[in-house]
């Protein structure tokens, strides 16, 4: 623990105790501690999701510690440059723990060491930092999932319907996968990953694919109606599957479908992944096939409990599984339409 942090914890301890032995509840008395969580895009619909949760857990903490954790969002609107200025910001204030959710997964080095001069815990999450970043400090983490499971699971989702009912995915009967990819930002691990690992599983399990397009739809949604819109003027009903790399992006090829005039049973076999509210109730009105659930309230809760830990100065290794003494890795899932009802809320 780094001296900084003693002292804070002992401040927290004296006051703690002062407010057992004087039963001080004044306003002023209670310790606060101060997070700062740095988002790539506020208004993503995972990663609001994700934060929604964690300000849910963060009031948990509160209560049960009889503290205040004061949580600063900071919006980086998917610059690099605004990110880093408010993670100065974080740091120069002397917030105890800081959350990166980076813009651009190359650029952590700087963040890390300027984390490290300030001997302030960082955890990054949902987008991967290059490894060799991450280990430059001890004190720096990731919480996320590993991206080429999604891929594989998403894959997995189409290769049960094509061995269930080959006839019903293979549109034109030639004995291939006609499909179109709908990627995520370019260079983001889960845009990578998730395009290679979903194809790869079918290619391993003797499926022959025939990708007609792909292209970034940024994982939004608007972008990847407007991208299928095309496809569709171009391909029509030659397009059997869609693999999107997320589910705002798989809920823009819905649309696109339905504007163009489609019913549900005419569209092409439309994949997701994240398990978002809007894309299970796609996945429940027949449009939407499948998705991969990305644990937004896991990845949550690991977060507030490596924050927790290190804010009481305790080894994070007690708090959360830590793999090579920095990752958190939260599992997908699989959620079809069957899976529905069985799915927890939330
Ligand atoms: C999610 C996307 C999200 C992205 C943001 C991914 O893990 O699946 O929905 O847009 O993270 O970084
Ligand atoms: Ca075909």
């Amino acid at each position: 623990m780094s001296t900084r942090m003693r002292r804070r914890m002992a401040l927290l301890m004296t006051c703690l105790l002062a407010a057992l032995l004087y039963g001080c509840t004044d306003e002023r008395e209670t310790p606060t501690v101060r997070v700062g969580v740095a988002l790539y895009q506020q208004d993503d619909t995972f990663i609001s999701t994700v934060v929604q949760q964690l300000e849910q857990r963060i009031k948990e903490e509160e209560r049960a510690r009889g503290i205040k954790i004061n949580v600063t969002l900071a919006d980086a609107r998917s610059s690099q440059s605004a990110q880093n200025e408010q993670v100065d910001r974080f740091l120069d204030r002397g917030y105890d723990v800081i959350c990166v959710n980076i813009v651009d997964r190359t650029a952590a080095a700087v963040i890390v060491d300027k984390a490290q001069a300030a001997q302030t815990p960082v955890i990054f999450f949902n987008r991967e930092p290059v490894e060799e970043d991450l280990e430059r400090w001890e004190g720096a983490y990731y919480v996320g999932s590993k991206a080429a499971r999604a891929g594989q699971l998403q894959g997995g989702i189409v290769l049960d319907a094509w061995r269930e009912d080959p006839a019903a995915l293979d549109r034109n009967g030639d004995g291939v996968l006609q499909y179109v990819m709908l990627e995520g930002e370019p260079g983001h691990q889960d845009a990578l990953l998730r395009t290679e690992y979903s194809i790869k599983t079918l290619m391993t399990a003797g499926v022959p694919t025939e990708k007609l397009a792909n292209d970034t739809a940024d994982w939004q949604r608007g972008l990847a109606a407007v991208r299928m819109q095309q496809w569709l003027e171009r391909y029509g009903r030659e397009i059997e599957v869609v693999f999107a790399n997320n589910d705002d992006m798989a809920l823009g090829a819905i649309d696109a479908c339905l504007a163009a005039g489609m019913e549900t049973d005419e569209l092409p076999f439309i994949v997701g992944v994240d398990a978002t509210p809007p894309a299970l109730e796609a996945l429940a009105a027949g449009t939407l096939q499948g998705t991969v659930r990305n644990d937004a309230a896991g990845q949550a809760e690991s977060m507030t409990a490596l924050i927790c830990a290190l804010l009481d100065g305790e080894d994070p290794a007690q708090a959360v599984t830590l793999e090579d003494g920095k990752y958190v890795w939260l599992e997908y899932t699989t959620v079809t339409r069957e899976d529905l009802e069985a799915l927890p809320a939330g």
